[in-house]
């Protein structure tokens, strides 16, 4: 493993003045600006390849205004980032509209509130395109709508970002595992995605959902969450011709995180392990809260 396989997800809040810890997941904050840029020139000493970065507004409402707003706090830390890290960082942004919008889905919603795909596209490509103009040189749509890589491929491109590239949440789960990551963003979410996120039963769906964004001009697939879908990251990066990402999640965060708090595990090698493990089973790129730390044992 080399720090360049690592990806620290970071969220940035709007309206803080110090950082706020996350309870769920010691260790890790909602950052202000400040914090943010100082964390990533932490992660770029430690040679980590990538940060992925989250906003988390102050208002949100119906069609996640904030997320395509010039000003909205994702592309506001974007061009902060993109100023204090120069060209040498890559910077990926999640290109989603779930911690902007009110109902807290990942899309718009239709007449009946169920999520409307297609209404989705829309504000999806106007946001990769945002997030490209503020310095993204990774986007990455996590929402699950279909369709979403072969959108924006052309609405980014139709813009002029053509190096643009695009990180596709191919086979995300409908996970338990995502529970703190509410905390984190702040999220007003009632149910759940199973509409739109998939069955963990479900082996072969994860495929076709690959075999999809590869066909829609994904350069990048992505397995999530990482450790309870090991089998298939494997068989991702099997079939896979562009780099194959995994992300530790919130959920495999806090787990690790609570037990070593009360002497149950051993908290460095569990990382090192649970890390490795992703890697072995195909991985090219981690997404791990942990990025900055493990590059450093590594480096
Ligand atoms: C949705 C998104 C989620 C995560 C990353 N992007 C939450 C969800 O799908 O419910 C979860 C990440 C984590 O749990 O660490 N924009």
């Amino acid at each position: 493993m080399q720090p360049r396989n690592l990806v620290l997800p970071m969220f940035l809040a709007e309206g803080l003045t110090e950082p706020r810890p996350i309870a769920s997941m010691p260790g890790v904050v909602q950052h202000t600006l400040d914090s943010l840029c100082t964390a990533a020139v932490e992660a770029m000493a430690a040679d980590v390849g990538g940060l992925m970065l989250f906003g988390v507004p102050e208002q949100r409402d119906a069609t996640g205004s904030g997320a395509t707003a010039e000003d909205g706090i994702l592309n506001v830390g974007l061009r902060a980032l993109r100023a204090e890290l120069g060209d040498d960082m890559v910077l990926m942004a999640d290109t989603c509209l779930d911690e902007f919008t009110d109902h807290g889905h990942c899309g718009v919603l239709d007449a009946n509130g169920s999520v409307d795909n297609d209404a989705t596209l829309q504000r999806y490509v106007e946001l990769a395109v945002v997030q490209a103009e503020s310095g993204a040189r990774v986007v990455a749509p996590s929402g699950m709508m279909d369709g979403q890589v072969a959108a924006i491929r052309v609405g980014l491109d139709l813009a002029g970002h053509t190096d643009t590239a695009i990180l596709a949440y191919s086979a995300k789960y409908a996970s338990a595992f995502y529970g703190p990551f509410r905390e984190a963003v702040g999220s007003t979410l009632k149910g759940d995605r199973r509409t739109y996120q998939q069955d963990p039963g479900n082996r072969r769906e994860a495929l076709r959902e690959v075999d999809l964004d590869l066909a829609e001009g994904a350069d990048m697939v992505m397995v999530k969450p990482a450790m309870a879908y090991l089998d298939v990251l494997r068989e991702t990066a099997d079939r896979s011709p562009v780099p194959v990402a995994a992300y530790q999640v919130s959920g495999e965060y806090a787990m690790i995180s609570a037990a070593a708090a009360n002497g149950w595990i051993d908290r460095d090698r569990t990382i090192l392990e649970t890390v490795t493990s992703i890697r072995r089973a195909g991985a090219d790129v981690v997404l791990t809260y942990w990025a900055t730390e493990v590059a450093g044992w590594v480096q």
